[in-house]
């Protein structure tokens, strides 16, 4: 296996179109050969992986977990508070003291700013487990679902319902732009992505000659999609913001009606945790085209791929 150039995994934008790909390869390898009853392949050799939460998580906690021990590794699941962060020891220490103890960092922050700070202290890899910026590990196993339902990647178009900003979208956008994806993105005034991942995200497609829009109007945007995908309208740490978020964001609920506009054989896609009945219905993430638990699944697959690859 190669490793990948960089240390870390922060961003999707850390990655190459081909370490892309072959995250992805690699991934589909593991997902088999735990499918034909390999359940331990042991490629962490006993390296330790310690795990920060500050914010909560059911998918990334759990898949990473059993992902580390199904490779031959020891985590570590490490609540931020109750480490010696929560009462102000720096970042910048508790990555140099972590470094001499385990052999890698998955960490889920609030500020994407304390992730940079503590990758750039720390010796050993760190991996981006949601920050309030980016959540690169789902949208490998986004990605990972897409290619085992369509059958390839390059050409599908994504529709993307709901918060421009959303942090799952912003590495789903600059994932799709790197790999020939078109993206489709309804969202209200106020709620665009952020200029700096448009960019990124706009030169990258400039190379596929894919497309990346961004409307208002969801009834538009599903024309022609292969995949339409969703996130909460309040993220963690955005709960202060809710009454306000939950008035814009009141259109762009995705719908029976509404995915009836889309292709015949489009799937519904959700990170979760999902709030039924604020940006999806039950009739829809129960519903025939959903393929949210077999994308859930793919976190410990694709999660495997990050780990062998960068530790
Ligand atoms: N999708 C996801 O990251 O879920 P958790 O917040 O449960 O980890
Ligand atoms: N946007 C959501 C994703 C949760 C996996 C959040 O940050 O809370």
């Amino acid at each position: 296996m190669r490793k990948l150039k960089y240390k870390d995994l922060l961003s999707i934008s850390d990655l190459s179109e081909e370490e892309l790909t072959y995250l992805l390869e690699i991934s589909k390898l593991f997902k088999g050969r735990y499918y034909a009853g390999e359940r331990v392949i042991n490629v962490l050799g006993g390296k330790s992986v310690a795990m920060i939460f500050q914010k909560p998580s059911t998918r990334t906690r759990v898949s990473f977990e059993v992902a580390i021990h199904q490779l031959g590794g020891y985590a570590l699941y490490l609540n931020w508070n109750d480490l010696q962060l929560g009462r102000g020891e720096t970042i910048a220490d508790t990555a140099r003291v972590l470094s001499r103890y385990v052999d890698g960092v998955v960490a889920r922050v609030l500020k994407h700013s304390d992730l940079v700070e503590l990758a750039s202290h720390s010796s050993i890899p760190v991996i981006n487990a949601l920050s309030d910026l980016e959540h690169p590990c789902q949208t490998l196993a986004d990605l990972l679902t897409i290619w085992e339902k369509k059958g390839r990647l390059e050409g599908v178009k994504i529709t993307f319902i709901g918060d421009g900003g959303d942090n799952v979208l912003n590495s789903l956008l600059l994932a799709s732009a790197k790999l020939g994806i078109d993206i489709s993105i309804a969202t209200p005034v106020g709620y665009e992505p952020k200029e700096v991942i448009l960019k990124m995200a706009e030169s990258d497609a400039r190379k596929h000659g894919s497309t990346i829009e961004v409307i208002r109007e969801p009834e538009v945007a599903v024309r022609g999609a292969d995949v339409i995908y969703t996130d909460v309208w309040v993220s963690m740490g955005q709960e202060a913001e809710r009454a306000r978020r939950i008035a814009d964001l009141s259109k762009y609920k995705v719908t029976v009606d509404l995915i009836k506009l889309a292709k015949e054989d489009v799937i519904f896609m959700h990170c979760l945790p999902a709030k039924r009945g604020e940006e999806v219905v039950d009739d829809v993430i129960d519903g025939k085209w959903s393929v949210v638990w077999d994308q859930a699944e793919n976190r410990l697959h694709t999660q495997k791929a990050v780990l062998a690859l960068l530790l």
